[in-house]
């Protein structure tokens, strides 16, 4: 590495993978209980797993973020972290805040929100923690030598996260209003700013790991932000066909959530050029591999599959069923949750000084994982259109139709488990890589 205050990284990435083996065990939780196995539901009551695995989910994939910053800041503005200390206050307070939000959701302790449930009192706290966290990345690049164009676009994506967490705290009582309200958040956060995260840490990886010039690459960046922006903002309409919303919103949803695909097409374009462009053959493939395969894995699971269920023609039918959770998985695995693998692929051999890349179970992992939830989400996805078929439009009850579909989770938690393997293998190789050893490297050699 070439700052030492790039390795508080290290600590963030350990707390992500932390978590997200939490989440895979309330993810087989539910596998369970949806094949008829739900022995545990006096302790964990199903709601309680899905707010636990679905807010874990959140929590990990931002240390990662948060680790992602901590690692690219100090080198893209060429100068240490500002108040290093802090930055470890900040990731004690981030993890006591999610502990004790998961404890509350098994005494249900919870908002009842998804994706939002953390109750009130730790909405605040998350505020402050996350105010700590851009004091410290925008100050470092404020003071740093050079604004880079793919720092400006990490910070301001982590900034406008930071402020959309904000409208979800809008206190009322319209149930309309509330989901108004709380898709701010979740879609604007998805598919809209984390995807500035997303191409910010993409044009970093790119730059470091293919050679082509970083003008060319940043400018591209411009091209996809674009995109996103367009697509994405009025695309928050593929969530107000119907929840009482005024009825031009089914037009205004429908015409521009289908053009949000394009800037996932053009993430997984400008990565595969970008790496076929590149001269330069950097002995760290497999940190390629995870960020070509993030870029093309996310248009999948977010542009093919979200694309699939967002006119209203479709969504009428659709909504809120298991095909919801087919897409749903996909589009984070793939977009968010490989981003983060390809950052710590790419910072691990840096930050430790050795180099575990060319181990057959770091390809393992990587395959593994990616074959795993594809058919995770082949299980959800006929699960999903059975449940369609007999609920939506033979108009069974609910109860019923999950009693039918029982079936089909036995190969979702096969598929899990092949997951799993994936996972695990890629943790394992996390830990062998052992702690950072802070000795900073010439500049040279490890870029
Ligand atoms: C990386 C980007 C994305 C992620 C992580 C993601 C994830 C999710 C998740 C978790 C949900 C369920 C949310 C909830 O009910 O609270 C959802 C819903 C939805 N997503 Fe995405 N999504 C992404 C991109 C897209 C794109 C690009 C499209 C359209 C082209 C799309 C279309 C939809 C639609 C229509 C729904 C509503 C489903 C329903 O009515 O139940 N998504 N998405
Ligand atoms: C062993 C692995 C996993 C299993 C068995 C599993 C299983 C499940 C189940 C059964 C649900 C509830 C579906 C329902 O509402 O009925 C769920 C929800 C969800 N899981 Fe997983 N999961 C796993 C891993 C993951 C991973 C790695 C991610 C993200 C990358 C993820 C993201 C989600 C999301 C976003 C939802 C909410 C979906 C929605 O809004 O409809 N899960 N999961
Ligand atoms: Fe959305």
């Amino acid at each position: 590495m070439k700052f030492k205050t790039q390795k508080i990284a290290y600590y963030f990435f350990a707390v992500s993978m932390l978590l997200l083996s939490l989440q895979i065990v309330y993810g087989f939780i539910m596998g369970f209980a949806h094949m008829g196995f739900d022995n545990l539901h006096d302790y964990i009551p199903f709601h309680a797993a899905r707010a636990t695995h679905t807010n874990l989910l959140v929590m990990w994939l931002l240390s990662g973020f948060m680790g992602a910053a901590y690692y690219i800041t100090p080198e893209e503005s060429g100068r240490e972290l500002i108040f290093p200390k802090l930055a470890y206050v900040q990731l004690g307070a981030f993890v006591a805040v999610g502990v004790t939000a998961v404890i509350g959701f098994h005494f249900n302790w919870w908002e009842g929100r998804k994706f939002l449930e953390i109750p009130r009192p730790l909405d605040y706290l998350v505020v402050i923690d996350v105010l700590l966290f851009i004091f410290l990345i925008g100050g470092t690049i404020w003071k740093g030598r050079r604004y880079s164009t793919t720092n400006m676009v990490l910070f301001f994506g982590l900034l406008s996260a930071a402020l959309l967490y904000l409208p979800g705290m809008i206190p009322t009582v319209n149930q309309t209003m509330d989901s108004y309200w709380r898709w701010w958040v979740v879609h604007l956060w998805v598919e809209g700013v984390w995807e500035l995260i997303m191409g910010a840490i993409l044009s970093f990886l790119l730059i470091k790991l293919t050679g082509v010039d970083r003008e060319i690459i940043e400018k591209w960046l411009y091209v996809i932000v674009g995109f996103t922006f367009l697509s994405g903002i009025l695309g928050t309409g593929h969530h107000y066909y119907f929840i009482g919303t005024p009825k031009y919103w089914l037009m205004i949803g429908g015409l521009f959530s289908a053009l949000e695909p394009v800037a996932f097409l053009g993430m997984a374009i400008y990565a595969i050029t970008m790496a076929k462009k590149g001269g330069r053959q950097h002995p760290n493939r497999l940190a390629l591999t995870w960020t070509i395969g993030c870029s093309v894995m996310s248009f999948v699971g977010a542009g093919f599959l979200g694309f699939a269920h967002t006119l209203p023609q479709v969504n009428v039918y659709t909504h809120g069923t298991l095909v919801t959770a087919m897409h749903g998985h996909l589009a984070f695995w793939g977009a968010y949750a490989m981003l983060i693998f390809a950052i710590i692929a790419y910072a691990m051999p840096n930050l430790t000084g050795r180099k575990l890349y060319d181990s057959g179970w770091s390809t393992f992992a990587f395959w593994t994982s990616n074959i795993g939830m594809t058919a995770m989400t082949v299980a959800f996805g006929i699960a999903g259109v059975a449940q369609v078929y007999l609920e939506r439009k033979m108009g069974l009850d609910f109860l019923l139709v999950q009693k039918e579909i029982e079936v089909h989770f036995l190969g979702l938690v096969m598929a899990a488990v092949l997951f799993s393997a994936g996972i695990f293998a890629f943790i394992w190789i996390f830990i062998k890589y052992g702690l950072p050893k802070g000795k900073v490297e010439n500049a040279s050699t490890n870029s």
